[in-house]
């Protein structure tokens, strides 16, 4: 049994999938199927469009649930986007920033990023920072480097009396959706490094408060094994957060 400091966390992201009665429908499994959240934290990010649905539906159960993205003004002219505020108002409690997906297709740039993380904070939305490299950068050993501009550009305004509520997500691109999973020595020492930084600029305890989850290609067949990886403090799952049948042994992984 791997002796953990911090509540591991299983957060689904469901990206654009699944319409309305699909997403209330998984709610409500999921639901019935959490204890009382004391051994285990379990999010899910929904299309923000169905959050006040769904957040309805998750009420009376520790479910989190979670909005995919979010901007960081209060208000104004912002064509299309959503302020945490806004997204508190619907029942969100917490939110992921910076997904690889964001950062790629829609040129998210790491300057938006501390101002994201701050913006969700002071609106007390709990954030999920996604980071992750390439693999043409891993394939260059600038994995290390990547991961350190993302946690720089991200936790610029961040005080260690903060770090409690925050969680790191650590995808490697390469890794999500492909099938392909990172192996564990791999998943270690990205965590371990990225660990060792957040030591070094937040102090050890303050450090210590964050977990770190791992995502990518994440199934019910490998969750133990990464759970087991002393460095992982929790899953971020996409494809296989879409069902119940995957998603639920996930979410029951054994800790012992
Ligand atoms: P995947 O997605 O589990 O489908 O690889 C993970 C993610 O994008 O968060």
């Amino acid at each position: 049994m791997t002796n953990r400091l911090r509540k591991p966390y299983i957060a689904g992201n469901w990206k654009m999938n699944l319409d309305r009665s699909k997403c209330l429908a998984l709610v409500k499994v999921i639901k019935g199927r959490l204890r009382d959240g004391n051994d285990r934290e379990v999010g899910v990010f929904v299309p923000s469009l169905y959050l006040a649905d769904v957040s309805a539906v998750a009420q009376g159960s520790p479910l989190g649930i979670g909005s995919q993205n979010m901007w960081f003004e209060d208000s104004g002219a912002f064509t299309g986007e959503l302020a945490a505020r806004m997204l508190r108002e619907v029942g969100a409690d917490r939110v992921l920033v910076g997904h690889s997906e964001r950062r790629q297709l829609f040129q998210e740039p790491d300057s938006w990023m501390s101002k994201k993380l701050r913006n969700s904070l002071d609106h007390d939305l709990l954030p999920i920072y996604c980071i992750g490299e390439t693999l043409d950068e891993r394939k260059a050993n600038r994995t290390d480097r990547t991961i350190k501009r993302q946690l720089e550009s991200g936790f610029e305004t961040l005080r260690a009396e903060e770090t409690h509520r925050i969680t790191i997500a650590y995808e490697p691109i390469w890794a999500i959706g492909t099938g392909e999973t990172a192996t564990a020595e791999q998943v270690a020492a990205v965590h371990k490094m990225i660990r060792r930084w957040l030591v070094q600029r937040f102090g050890e305890p303050a450090a210590n408060m964050v977990r770190i989850l791992y995502g990518g290609s994440v199934k019910p067949d490998n969750a133990k094994q990464l759970m087991a990886i002393d460095e992982v403090d929790g899953l971020l799952v996409g494809g296989a957060s879409l069902q119940a049948e995957t998603f639920l042994p996930i979410i029951e992984f054994d800790a012992r």
